[in-house]
């Protein structure tokens, strides 16, 4: 879908998106936002989960997202909180170095067009021991690269934790 599909989305995407919405909760739950932490909603949409983020800490929260038509909602939608920001901003370009102790992405990850790129702007947007939640389908025909990631990644974490319990992994490839 080209981005700019998403901003005639924007004022409908609660009500369309019960699966996405769902989602996001049990990734809130698992990223478990405390109460002082700066958070990066990317690619937030109309802001729906911004505004559940801006709930549960009392830092700055910042939404990004490509389309102008779902910034504009989110900040339609959410000019009541003050610890939010909102900026028209390509998720591969964020500028941003040292900033936050949560990244949060939900149902976004599979349109992205070079997630290395992506997730290495992540990388330097995160403050030291700062951590990234991500949610995408995980499914090879709707979203390959989430899928090859996960299972690359999976590899190497298992591989780690059986050699932290000094087990020999079973194979190297
Ligand atoms: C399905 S919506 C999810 C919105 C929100 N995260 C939520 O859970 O309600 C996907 C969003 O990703 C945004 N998006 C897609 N590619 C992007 C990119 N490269 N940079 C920033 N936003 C992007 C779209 O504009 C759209 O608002």
């Amino acid at each position: 879908m080209p981005y700019s599909n998403f901003n005639l989305k924007a004022a409908t995407c609660e009500q369309n998106a019960l699966v996405q919405k769902s989602a996001s909760e049990v990734l809130l739950k698992l990223i478990s936002i405390q109460e002082n932490e700066d958070v990066l909603d990317l690619c937030c949409g109309p802001g729906n989960v911004t505004r559940k983020i801006a709930s549960l800490t009392d830092g700055k929260v910042v939404g990004i997202d490509i389309s102008e038509g779902m910034v504009k909602e989110a900040i339609r939608s959410n000019s009541d909180l003050p610890n939010v920001n909102y900026f028209v901003k390509d998720a591969e370009n964020l500028g941003f170095t040292n900033r936050f102790d949560v990244i949060y992405c939900n149902s976004a990850f599979q349109w992205f067009l070079n997630p290395k790129k992506t997730l290495e702007q992540c990388l330097e947007a995160l403050k030291p021991g700062g951590r990234m939640g991500i949610q995408a389908p995980a499914t090879a025909m709707y979203c390959p690269n989430f899928v090859a990631a996960e299972e690359k990644h999976f590899v190497i974490l298992s591989r780690r934790v059986l050699r932290s319990k000094r087990i020999q992994p079973e194979s190297s490839n």
